[in-house]
């Protein structure tokens, strides 16, 4: 029996025949898999797919976000084309570059060193859990084998001649690190994109490549612990979440979450997301933030993809955002940008290290912990508290003798039974009335950059 004859009379009649299946056990082979890619076609096409009617719940619960919120730091990567170049990841829209000649660096692109092994080595020594790298930014430059990549911008089409994503997901797998993936809805190689509404079809041209690559990503490199979508924004203005009609980024988020149930979702897609984002190097100050929240930033301030121009940061000045993020109950995403060979610069690696070097001696203080019980006080103090401990963070109270050796913290509901200073080896007095607890530590033994005490409580410590 051919494969194109009736499927329906055919199973109906043969289907216990044990010597017509060995026979045709091809074709049915055949209709199965014909069965599936159906049912898989349709898996991406938002058209097919139901309404979310509550947008809400699809997001994680508490407790499949505890892993997020214990981890505190994370590696962004920004790798693409736009290495090549060196002036930052969004230099093709920049320097106003047609899509047809930006294209041409795919045959440039050939990275000699590209090796995720060293990029997991330097998160690691840095005191980072998790990484996350941009899969495809703005310009539309895919770093995996993408079939739905419109015109082939891929890749397995550049130089490079290979997928880029598989191996970072495995070499972040291996050393035990949670593997993000940044994606961008928006691609600038569309006219769509600048004018949907002139140009409907062309936009929703860019929106199938969206919908393709986002269920390529979530299918085809196991588990995945993070989707970081960005730029979700239509021509060039407005907000992701304006455009979460256009993306039908609800569905999007569901079609994402079939594949990888527990993924941790950015919400820049237009979907309101896992977590909240705080982006850029301004100072983070005010009370705690509610629900998990992130701020990313660059640890070369001048851009996120690699650029010629640096401004590193300084590990005091990246180590107060830290503190400052974790005592409001935020995680930091610190960025940098390999060049075009895959190799992140000598001089942030090391600078990653000195951060790291203070994690490894004081992180007791920051990952799985909570922020409170107390709010912080802007450029003074924040705390942070893990079971009976409470670790209050005071920032900048330096060995001057300007400065008081007593710290007055607001009222506790805790007995505290002990305090010790764990950035030095002094001791320290304390008196706890019917409200506030009284520290004194004398100003030689103070660090310039964040003294931490650590008030030991009878009971454990609640928000
Ligand atoms: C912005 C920029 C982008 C960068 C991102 C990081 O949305 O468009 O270049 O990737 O922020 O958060």
């Amino acid at each position: 029996m051919p494969c194109d004859e009736n499927p329906s009379v055919f199973l109906r009649t043969y289907w216990q025949d044990e010597i017509f299946l060995k026979q045709h056990m091809k074709c049915i082979m055949a209709m199965w898999v014909a069965l599936a890619l159906t049912i898989a076609a349709r898996a991406m096409d938002p058209g097919t797919m139901p309404a979310v009617t509550d947008p809400l719940a699809l997001k994680l619960s508490p407790a499949d976000m505890k892993w997020w919120q214990d981890a505190k730091f994370g590696m962004f990567i920004h790798w693409g084309l736009y290495a090549i170049p060196a002036q930052g990841e969004w230099y093709m829209n920049d320097k106003k570059v047609p899509a047809a000649e930006y294209r041409k660096l795919m045959d440039q692109f050939n990275p000699q060193h590209y090796d995720p092994a060293t990029w997991v080595n330097a998160a690691r020594a840095a005191g980072m859990k998790y990484m996350v790298l941009t899969a495809r930014h703005h310009d539309g430059f895919a770093m995996w084998d993408s079939p739905s990549s419109y015109d082939n911008f891929d890749a397995v089409h550049s130089a490079a001649k290979r997928d880029l994503i598989a191996p970072y997901v495995k070499a972040a797998r291996e050393a035990g690190m949670r593997v993000g993936l940044y994606y961008s809805p928006m691609d600038w190689r569309f006219p769509g994109y600048f004018d949907p509404k002139g140009l409907p079809d062309n936009a929703a041209l860019m929106k199938k490549q969206t919908w393709g690559q986002v269920e390529e990503l979530m299918k085809n490199y196991g588990h995945i612990d993070i989707l970081w979508y960005d730029g979700a924004w239509l021509a060039m203005k407005g907000t992701d979440a304006d455009a979460g009609p256009f993306w039908e980024s609800d569905k999007l988020a569901k079609m994402a979450r079939s594949y990888q149930p527990k993924v941790v979702i950015s919400p820049r897609s237009g979907w309101v997301g896992d977590f909240g984002t705080d982006e850029g190097g301004a100072a983070v100050t005010g009370p705690i933030k509610s629900g998990p929240w992130e701020k990313c930033l660059n640890l070369n301030e001048t851009t996120w993809g690699y650029n010629t121009r640096q401004r590193l940061m300084s590990r005091d000045r990246a180590l107060n955002m830290l503190v400052n993020v974790v005592v409001r109950g935020g995680n930091m995403l610190l960025n940098v940008g390999p060049d075009k060979d895959g190799v992140i610069p000598e001089a942030h690696v090391a600078r990653l290290k000195e951060i790291g070097d203070w994690l490894t001696q004081y992180g007791e203080s920051v990952y799985d912990t909570r922020p409170g019980p107390f709010q912080p006080v802007d450029g003074r103090y924040g705390a942070t508290y893990r079971g009976k401990t409470i670790y209050v963070h005071v920032l900048g109270w330096g060995p001057a003798a300007a400065q008081s050796d007593t710290l007055v913290l607001p009222a506790l509901k805790q007995k505290v039974r002990n305090v010790r200073v764990i950035t030095s080896d002094g001791a320290v007095r304390f008196t706890q009335g019917e409200g506030e607890v009284t520290l004194q530590l004398p100003t030689e033994k103070h660090d310039a950059l964040d003294t931490i005490l650590a008030l030991e409580c009878e009971t454990p410590v609640e928000p």
